[in-house]
């Protein structure tokens, strides 16, 4: 086998250090910037709800009522107004956001009802408010880009 000479050796360094260099500026890109709270104001209610984490867990809703909550075998979430009832247990009554979070934490999704509570269930609703019903929010979502 023959031996390295300085040169290849000196290459075979540089390389090492440009991988390096490389590995650590896409590491320095990727750094999370944590969870962005915004504060809500619905009717007198004022949730405080992150709504990145409320859009990734909106994913397992999706089959049932749309990406774009308009509904598919389960009904729209995109269409609230200020008169929409929502049931818990049967029992339906005025929609508000804390109503809306109960439903999900106590009856979505079927089957999988313990999958999305607290925090969870605060951060969906705050996304489906926000979304598509920020008709009926008075301050806190985001403006449309
Ligand atoms: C397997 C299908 C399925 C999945 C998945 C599912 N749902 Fe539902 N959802 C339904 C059905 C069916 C209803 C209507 C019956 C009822 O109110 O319980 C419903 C009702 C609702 C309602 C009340 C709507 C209204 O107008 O009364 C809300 C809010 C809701 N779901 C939110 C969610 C959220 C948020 C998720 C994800 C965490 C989810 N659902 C996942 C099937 C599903």
């Amino acid at each position: 086998m023959q031996k390295l000479n300085k040169l290849t050796r000196g290459i075979v360094v540089l390389s090492l250090l440009a991988f390096v260099g490389v590995v650590g500026c896409s590491d320095s890109e990727t750094v999370e910037t944590g969870p962005t709270l915004v504060t809500l104001t619905i009717g007198v209610e004022t949730p405080t709800v992150d709504l990145d984490a409320g859009m990734d867990s909106y994913m397992p809703c999706q089959g049932c009522h749309g990406a774009m909550g308009q509904g598919n075998t389960a009904p729209a979430l995109n269409a609230f107004t200020p008169t929409s009832q929502i049931s818990i247990g049967g029992v339906p009554d005025t929609l508000t956001f804390s109503r809306l979070q109960d439903k999900i934490e106590l009856e979505m999704p079927p089957g999988s009802e313990t999958s999305c509570e607290g925090t969870c269930a605060i951060n969906v609703a705050g996304y489906i408010y926000c979304e598509w019903n920020s008709a009926l929010v008075t301050s806190g979502c985001p403006a449309a880009p």
